[in-house]
């Protein structure tokens, strides 16, 4: 059995209730917009808000801050190609600057890129680069009675029936997202990657994984996919992304890391191409927007993700903390995916309609109830598709314990009795790019 102890103390403090009004009013209804400080237990993400080890910050002492071919490249870069199975690797500063060098690399205006469920900042490249995001989720990423085990998968037959329709000429990028986090933080097979990866080859698309999650993602192969069930994680991680063309990665997940990213490709014409993008949006593509450290700080998370009992004690967390929730009356959603616990807050609160954000009601009153913040992930965020709405309670790695999850589950329990009195919210300002306005729009209470 794995455990963590802390070895750095942060002091958190729950403010009083009346500096939890006053705060979410002031940050206008929308928890990214309070300050940290304000809140208890943060669930916001679990992207580059974990706890480093202290061989992680070990190594960062020896971060070799050169500008170009550094060491600390050398060592990341042979990180990435054991644990991953990718030698042609561009770091950058973190997933979305990931996307950014890859999509805008692959996607011209038109084309259709095809994704089990594209996340937002994924969903936004696209867009950017003028393409159109198409999401083949399995219909069973939305069914909240089934078992089914690898919910995230990606639906072959809605993705043919896309191309059918579109023709595979515009359709350049397939992509899989593992584990795919806007259907719950499900895991995808690999029996559904060897599939689409053959798909992709036969539309003659570039075949991406979103990696973020892979680590946590090979942790539920191991458990659910009876052919894998002798391998170890680490060997179940590299078959599956052993099918992709290309891999996108936010270092602030699976790589353990509060900050960095990178690309994996194999083909050299698109590294070329990728290298040049990093130089324009990035940095040098031997240290893309990082410093020498974090370069190092990645290749030493990179191998504790792939650890059996590392994962067994994270995805044990989430679990652990599923089941509280649940005892506290939310409607889980079930299984429990790797890095986060969703709530499905139109089952919750069905007195408020869609358009009036059920998930973002929860969020607030959980905010006003206990300082602890979670993030919609419904209609608010992924405005124009047809989801559920779904409340995330995302856990960072090695970073609270049971008496934190104590106290999310006690806030929940409070808000669950009153339910009934909770009301909707109405956006009154909001940016120009709708796949972004979640981050930072208004809201205000439903008269
Ligand atoms: N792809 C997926 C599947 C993600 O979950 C994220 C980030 C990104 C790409 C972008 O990576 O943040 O490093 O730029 N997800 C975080 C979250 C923000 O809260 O789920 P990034």
């Amino acid at each position: 059995m794995r455990s963590y102890v802390s070895k750095v103390a942060t002091t958190i403090e729950l403010p009083s209730r009346d500096t939890r009004k006053a705060a979410l009013d002031d940050a206008g209804y929308n928890v990214f917009n309070l300050d940290a400080a304000d809140v208890f237990v943060d669930l916001l993400t679990d992207s580059g808000t974990g706890t480093m080890s202290d061989a992680q910050w070990g190594a960062m002492f020896e971060g070799d801050e050169a500008y170009a071919g550094s060491e600390s490249f050398a060592r990341f870069q042979t990180a990435v190609s054991e644990v991953m199975g990718f030698e042609k690797v561009v770091p950058v500063h973190q997933g979305r600057g990931a996307e950014n060098v890859l999509y805008g690399a692959l996607v011209e205006e038109g084309d259709h890129v095809i994704n089990n469920t594209h996340f937002d900042t994924t969903r936004a490249h696209v867009a950017n680069a003028g393409g159109v995001a198409v999401d083949c989720p399995v219909p069973e990423a939305r069914d909240l009675d089934s078992d089914a085990p690898f919910k995230g998968n990606f639906d072959l037959g809605a993705a043919r029936s896309h191309v059918d329709e579109v023709g595979a000429e515009n359709v350049p990028v397939v992509v899989l997202t593992i584990t795919n986090n806007s259907a719950a933080g499900q895991p995808v097979s690999i029996e559904n990657t060897r599939a689409v990866a053959a798909f992709a080859e036969e539309i003659d698309a570039t075949f991406v994984v979103d990696a973020c999650r892979f680590a946590e993602n090979a942790y539920f192969v191991r458990e659910r996919e009876s052919e894998f069930a002798d391998w170890s994680v680490a060997d179940i991680a590299r078959e599956q992304l052993r099918y992709a063309d290309a891999i996108v990665m936010s270092g602030k997940k699976d790589a353990l890391t509060n900050i960095g990213g990178f690309v994996g490709v194999r083909d050299q014409d698109l590294f070329e191409v990728a290298k040049q993008r990093a130089i324009l949006y990035e940095g040098f593509p031997t240290y893309g927007g990082l410093a020498g450290r974090d370069l190092d700080a990645m290749a030493v998370g990179l191998r504790e993700a792939v650890e059996y009992d590392y994962l067994d004690h994270r995805i044990g967390q989430v679990r652990e903390l599923a089941t509280k929730l649940s005892e506290a009356g939310l409607p889980v959603f079930e299984p429990v995916g790797g890095h986060a616990v969703y709530v499905d807050a139109g089952e919750l609160l069905p007195q408020i309609p869609d358009a009036e954000f059920p998930g973002q009601a929860l969020v607030c009153e959980l905010y006003r109830e206990g300082g602890v913040r979670a993030v919609e992930l419904g209609s608010f965020a992924f405005h124009g598709t047809d989801r559920p709405e779904f409340v995330r309670m995302a856990v960072p790695r090695r970073t609270y314990h049971r008496e934190h999850f104590d106290h999310v589950a006690e806030t929940a329990a409070a808000v669950a009795d009153r339910r009934e009195e909770l009301r909707g919210y109405e956006i009154v300002g909001e940016p120009a790019m709708p796949e972004l306005r979640h981050f930072s729009a208004a809201l205000r209470p439903v008269e």
